[in-house]
């Protein structure tokens, strides 16, 4: 990046330091964006001003809009929600709300979640004068380990004083020898295990453990290297479980096809990572509406989806006694109701309200049945006719705006492209252009 000139030409200025014109000014020189570009992006809405959007994030120059739609027919534990989702993908919507309406004529979903346990990580390492291994040596590391036992009440103390709402339970201690290429060999692992109860927890947690390192460095005689959460919220699970009923997917011949999708997912890596990315376009999307930090859950949900060597289907299908389907899923689920962006962004505060839950379990529980729903829809579509006939309506319509039709032109381009079998900017053009030659 070359260096940034006040406008008087005197010091160089930082990215960071200039106001919104100037960044999109150095934008406009720098790159092939023109005039009417950066006017798109800073024509922001009222409620997210830049100087309220530059305090979120750095080197701001605007937002990036993604469509809000709302999935309907949920009936979770006996409750009715509409659940608001952001996504840029057509036919998730449809796919979760039809999945939702057959689910609740078998009496909808039952779902429930664990308490907010999550762990924080502080690694030890201890070297003498010639930098060599300390912790090598097994009484050595019984000893440190013994030393943080000894002390649990104390660095609690300390990091409980951090936070009046979320609580560190325990601390678990366990050893751990490298096995990378490096052979940096044995360090110990003090887990805080802490309930963050309503909020995600990630910025508490780590407070918490930055909060005891010189603690435990003091008592151990040994070097704390990181300290930082775990994102792997085992502890932290949603569960559901909904009944579709046979004569409303296909009969036995429905239901056997969808046994046969989930016997692929579950034996093949290929099949497993497109299945639970299908079940991620109603997480992902539910997590972007209500402000979760949605790379945590990915990384989180796929790590669990392979806890048993090998990643697979992280729903799972079989048939009732009756010959009924039977879905279920399970996953971690770290997110929060409280604090960081959700307490702050206009737009989830709203989505936050439709959904009227009371606190995270209940939330928790809306995105396992949101997983649980699109997986069904997915695989139901995939074992019968294939998704691209649905998936093609919306994409046509895309199709139609892209290759520059008016609004009220878009459903007439669109259905003429499915009719001829033909979805593409050209055909779309050519109908413009015939709409433009029978109007004159
Ligand atoms: C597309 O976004 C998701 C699917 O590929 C999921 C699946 O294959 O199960 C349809």
């Amino acid at each position: 990046m070359k260096s940034l000139k006040k406008r008087d030409n005197s010091i160089p200025r930082k990215f960071y330091e200039l106001d919104l014109d100037d960044r999109l000014d150095y934008l406009k020189k720098e790159t092939n964006l023109t005039a009417k570009d950066t006017k798109l992006l800073k024509d922001l809405p009222k409620n997210f001003s830049f100087n309220k959007i530059d305090k979120m994030i750095e080197n701001c120059i605007g937002i990036i809009p993604i469509p809000l739609g709302v999935a309907t027919n949920f009936v979770i534990n006996g409750k009715k929600y509409l659940i608001p989702i952001s996504i840029e993908e057509p036919s998730v919507i449809a796919a979760a709300s039809k999945a939702a309406k057959i689910a609740s004529i078998g009496g909808g979903f039952t779902a429930e979640a664990d308490d907010s346990i999550m762990i924080g990580q502080i690694q030890l390492i201890s070297r003498d004068k010639n930098n060599r291994d300390r912790l090598k040596n097994k009484r050595e590391r019984e000893r440190v380990t013994k030393i943080i036992i000894d002390n649990k009440e104390e660095l609690l103390k300390i990091a409980n004083s951090r936070s009046i709402s979320v609580i560190a339970k325990d601390i678990k201690v366990r050893e751990l020898y490298d096995e990378s290429i490096n052979n940096m060999g044995y360090m110990i692992i003090i887990e805080l295990i802490v309930d963050t109860r309503d909020a995600m927890g990630a910025n508490v947690i780590n407070t918490m453990c930055e909060s005891i390192a010189p603690k435990i460095e003091k008592i151990s005689n040994a070097k704390v290297v990181l300290k930082i959460l775990s994102n792997y919220s085992i502890h932290r699970l949603a569960r559901c479980r909904a009944t579709f009923p046979k004569n409303l997917i296909g009969g036995k011949k429905g239901v056997d096809k969808i046994l046969l999708a989930y016997a692929f997912a579950y034996s093949d890596v290929f099949r497993a990572v497109t299945h639970n990315k299908g079940l991620m376009n109603g997480i992902d999307a539910l997590a972007i509406a209500t402000g979760q930090d949605f790379r945590a859950l990915e990384a989180s949900i796929h790590a669990y989806a392979a806890r048993d060597g090998k990643y697979r289907s992280l729903t799972k299908w079989y048939k009732s006694r009756k010959g009924d389907l039977i879905g279920e899923i399970e996953l971690p689920m770290a997110i929060g109701i409280v604090g960081g962006i959700v307490s702050v962004h206009p737009i989830v505060r709203i989505v936050l309200k439709i959904l009227d839950i009371k606190n995270v379990k209940e939330l928790a529980s809306i995105f396992a049945a949101i997983g649980l729903a699109q997986n069904f829809a997915a695989i139901r579509a995939l074992a019968d006719e294939g998704i691209q006939k649905g998936h093609m309506k919306l994409h046509a319509r895309n199709i139609a705006i892209t290759a520059g039709a008016k609004e009220n032109q878009v459903d007439f381009i669109a259905e003429r492209m499915l009719k001829e079998n033909n979805v593409s900017v050209n055909k779309a053009k050519e109908v413009i252009q015939l709409i433009k030659t029978t109007r004159n």
